[in-house]
């Protein structure tokens, strides 16, 4: 029992879906500008009691489920979030309650649309290290309050959702290595520079900020860079990659990161069209789409990556 692999997948949405049309009724922008500059079709906005714990428990309940164990079973659990339901406890926490489990390991990760990389690899490396035998990774995200609805070059973009995988220790290899990098030197590029004063948002607008042209070129730099990392790290060429499961920031991005690699676009999973960008919940959302559509089977090849403000950039190379 010396690997690690996956034993189950499950994401969750909120109930309320937005198209770009609905969009363009409140919003200075149109389907068209959306979908040509981005991808995007829709995406799910979390309404009354549906935070981030709700969102993450209601995935880790279908993971849990997929991998065919009990939640008490469970020894640690890692949410990636940035935007938590309080500022403590923290939502894996919140979650661990939620699922009736008690004395397991939780904490939160904030790497932004990196995080479920960084709560990936940290779990790994507990599990490696002995004492955890099944382990709950999740990506939530109710980014929409981090939104200002009247920015146009923002507000379209985004979108509210959980991933979650169980993590089990096995006889056969599932995560072969997992890479994490950051370089909090362009932290102005890809903000929300507000923060809490008696538990008032301070700053006049403590909103995504964003120079979406300079987060597009490096975004597509260290993906490239990190899934090569991944790729000499194991010996293993990019056509024995069945699934590259990316951050679901933007189409382009995917389209380029994909080029650059020379990995052909049918095996990009892309699900930024019905999600928009979910930071943290991206990944294992796209991977838990993909695979309760049948395209990713077992023993396949999967190559998750992600970039996130901050900047943080990780990949994960993966037997499924
Ligand atoms: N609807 C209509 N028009 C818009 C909108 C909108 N939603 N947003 C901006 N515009 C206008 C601008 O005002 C500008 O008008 P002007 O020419 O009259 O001044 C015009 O469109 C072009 O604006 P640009 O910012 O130059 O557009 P660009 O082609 O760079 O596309 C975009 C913007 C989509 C944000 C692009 O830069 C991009 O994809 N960047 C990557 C950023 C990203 O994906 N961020 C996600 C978070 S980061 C992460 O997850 C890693």
């Amino acid at each position: 029992m010396n690997h690690i692999r996956i034993s189950g997948t499950g994401s969750a949405l909120p109930a309320h879906c937005v198209t770009n049309q609905e969009l363009s009724q409140t919003v200075d922008t149109s389907d068209e500008w959306i979908r040509e500059r981005t991808g995007i079709r829709q995406r799910y906005i979390a309404g009354q009691g549906e935070t981030t714990s709700f969102l993450a428990t209601q995935a880790s309940k279908k993971a849990l489920e997929a991998a065919g164990i009990e939640a008490k079973e469970i020894d640690l659990i890692i949410v990636a979030t940035t935007t938590p339901d309080m500022v403590f406890p923290s939502t894996a926490c919140l979650v661990q309650a939620a699922l009736g489990i008690h004395g397991s390991i939780a904490f939160d990760v904030q790497a932004v649309c990196s995080g479920f990389l960084y709560a990936l690899a940290t779990a790994e490396r507990f599990m490696r290290s002995g004492g955890v035998r099944h382990a709950l990774v999740i990506g939530a995200e109710t980014f929409s309050n981090l939104l200002d609805w009247n920015d146009r070059t923002t507000c379209v973009l985004f979108g509210d959702g959980a991933g979650a995988m169980v993590l089990s220790l096995s006889d056969r290899p599932g995560i072969l290595s997992s890479h994490l990098h950051a370089d909090g030197s362009h932290a102005g590029m890809l903000c929300v520079p507000g923060n809490l004063s008696r538990g008032v948002l301070s700053t006049a607008t403590p909103f995504v900020h964003m120079d979406g042209q300079a987060v597009f070129k490096f975004a597509v730099k260290v993906l490239d860079e990190v899934c090569r990392e991944a790729l000499l790290a194991n010996d293993v060429s990019i056509h024995e990659i069945d699934w590259l499961i990316p951050h679901q920031a933007n189409i382009r991005i995917l389209q380029s990161t994909a080029r650059k690699l020379g990995l052909p676009q049918e095996k990009v999973i892309v699900t930024v069209g019905e999600h928009g960008n979910t930071s943290a919940a991206s990944v294992p959302l796209a991977l838990d789409t993909a695979v309760r559509d049948g395209r990713i089977q077992s023993g396949q090849r999967l190559l998750l990556t992600a970039v996130g403000g901050g900047f943080t950039w990780g990949s994960a190379l993966v037997v499924f």
